[in-house]
């Protein structure tokens, strides 16, 4: 069984950091938003079992919880790849062909958006607006914005982060 497999199947667990994180929290307004951030941040994405335990110590019911995760889109259900890559779909990067930029990544990566590499190396998503439309099209990786970004550069693109 492969290390990603094995990392997959593990039970996620809340971590003493941010169980006290959440005792500081409980009673403060806004705190179930703080809170998925916080879980978020650590894990990369909001597990099921983790869901239970914060839905248990803040004292909410788990409808709520999912209620939260699901209206907003910056939260994750699923584990991202180790790699995230984002593709702009706001009007500028759209009208510049941030269509055909998804479609290349899917080709060169095998799987379609919001799905991670069978490696786990390498997760797509399209967005919104990442406010920097001057240099549309543009798509960010782990955090790094590339401007002007044309399919022919994408190889190249993949092939540096997953050297990194
Ligand atoms: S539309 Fe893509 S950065 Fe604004």
């Amino acid at each position: 069984m492969s290390t990603a497999t094995t990392q997959a199947a593990a039970i996620q667990k809340l971590t003493p950091e941010l169980k006290a994180f959440i005792a500081e929290w409980k009673n403060k307004p806004g705190n179930l938003i703080m809170v998925l951030h916080r879980v978020q941040q650590g894990f990369g994405y909001i597990p099921r079992e983790v869901a239970f335990e914060v839905a248990d110590l803040l004292d909410v019911p788990l409808a709520k919880i999912y209620g939260v995760i699901t209206f907003y889109n910056f939260f994750k259900l699923k584990k991202p790849g180790r790699n995230q890559i984002q593709v702009c779909m706001g009007t500028a990067c759209y009208l510049k062909g941030g269509e055909d930029i998804i479609q290349e990544m899917e080709g060169i990566l095998g799987v379609g958006l919001n799905t991670v590499t069978p490696d786990g190396e390498f997760s797509t998503e399209a967005v919104r607006c990442v406010g920097c439309c001057g240099l549309a099209p543009v798509m960010v990786v782990n955090g790094e914005v590339y401007g002007k970004v044309k399919t022919a550069d994408l190889q190249g693109i993949i092939a540096k982060i997953r050297k990194a």
